[in-house]
């Protein structure tokens, strides 16, 4: 029987809530396909500035790194908000990307039918859409250097870097040209090539690859026309390759067209270690009340039985499993419509686990 190593960083917020209810549903898959979960938690974030005075204490990379695969729930919260910004939980979350050379983040969007009407658009908008977001991960502004806060010529200056160098666009490029054989085969390219000198070599270097993706149909969009595509008619899209700060933009924005940030799975690749989150962030306002949609965390389960541990079977299992209990109505407090039966955190963690038998 196989048996897998994750290290599981629970976070701040919802964080260990939702992943409480994902790593039952782990549990479960196990048993019914086979394999065995051992975890080893870890502490990042809000949590390890507590504890520890830094929001990546050395121990946590250390125990990433020999894991199989590394869970997290969320991190952040307002008690931090004020620290200086390198002292940040959010700093955490971008070391351990950096750490584990997660560079390939798959942010699914995809419209469940049974939640069809739980979006903000309109139905015949959202019905069927299925996008899957490739984001660079470790590079771009979020890392380029110089960056900082300065005087210069008696004011006060902020800047960032948007790098990206050749490989580092190739090497996201290739996943996404992959990712899109397994599904239907188009790759839409999203940059600022008009004004930017970044996004002009992204799009060279885009291109370039495709060429060993014929299979492939490659297009490419300005961002601020790729932001305004993604609410008039999001179904044109298949797989959507960007950089780091499009990515995290333009993700947020497709979580909507499925209702809930609350039902967003990611998966961060690449490296020898997979980091799999949530999408949504640390939910403080309802932290500790059992109402936050543990299903984001579920689905990011699925996914890293898939891309981080080949249990192919089981991901598709939890998945469908997903599916049906949407389908049954169940909903929690962010998804759910008037007149729908309102489960907590828990209870949803438990229905799926029943759906999945
Ligand atoms: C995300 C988040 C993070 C990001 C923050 C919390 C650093 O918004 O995962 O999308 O910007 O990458
Ligand atoms: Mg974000």
């Amino acid at each position: 029987m196989n048996s897998y190593k994750i290290t599981v960083l629970p976070g701040d917020g919802i964080g260990p809530e939702v992943v409480t209810e994902a790593l039952k549903i782990l549990y479960a898959a196990g048993e019914k396909f086979g394999f065995s979960i051992e975890t080893e938690e870890a502490l990042i974030g809000g949590a390890a500035i507590d504890a520890a005075g830094v929001p990546l204490p050395e121990t946590t990379v250390e125990k990433c790194r020999r894991a199989d695969a590394v869970f997290l729930g969320s991190i952040g919260g307002p008690k931090w908000e004020n620290l200086p910004h390198h002292q940040k939980p959010e700093q955490g979350l971008l070391e351990i990307r950096k750490a584990l050379n997660a560079f390939a983040n798959l942010r699914p969007a995809k419209v469940w039918d049974a939640l069809v009407s739980a979006s903000t658009l309109k139905p015949e908008v959202v019905k069927g859409v299925d996008i899957l977001i490739v984001r660079e991960l470790t590079g771009g502004i979020y890392f380029g250097k110089p960056a900082g806060i300065k005087i210069r010529d008696g004011h006060k200056i902020g800047f960032n870097t948007m790098i990206y160098q050749e490989g580092e666009i190739e090497r996201i490029a290739g996943v996404a040209f992959e990712m899109a054989r397994l599904r239907n085969h188009r790759v839409t390219s999203v940059e600022k090539a008009n004004v930017l000198d970044v996004s002009q070599l992204w799009r060279e270097v885009v291109t370039r690859v495709s060429a060993d993706y014929r299979d492939v149909e490659l297009s490419h969009l300005y961002v601020d026309n790729a932001a305004m595509q993604l609410i008039r008619n999001p179904k044109q899209f298949d797989v959507i390759v960007t950089g780091n700060l499009f990515g995290d933009i333009l993700s947020d924005e497709a979580s909507m067209l499925t209702g809930s940030l609350g039902m967003l799975p990611s998966a961060s690749v690449g490296g020898d270690v997979g980091l799999f989150e949530p999408v949504h962030g640390s939910a403080p306002d309802i932290a500790g009340k059992n109402r936050a949609n543990p299903l984001a965390a579920i689905a990011t389960a699925a996914m890293m039985l898939r891309y981080g541990l080949q249990e192919n079977q089981a991901a598709a299992a939890i998945e469908n499993a997903i599916e049906k209990v949407l389908t049954d109505g169940c909903r929690t407090a962010d998804i759910s419509e008037s007149g729908a039966t309102v489960l907590s955190t828990s209870e949803m963690g438990d229905r799926v686990a029943a759906a999945l038998e």
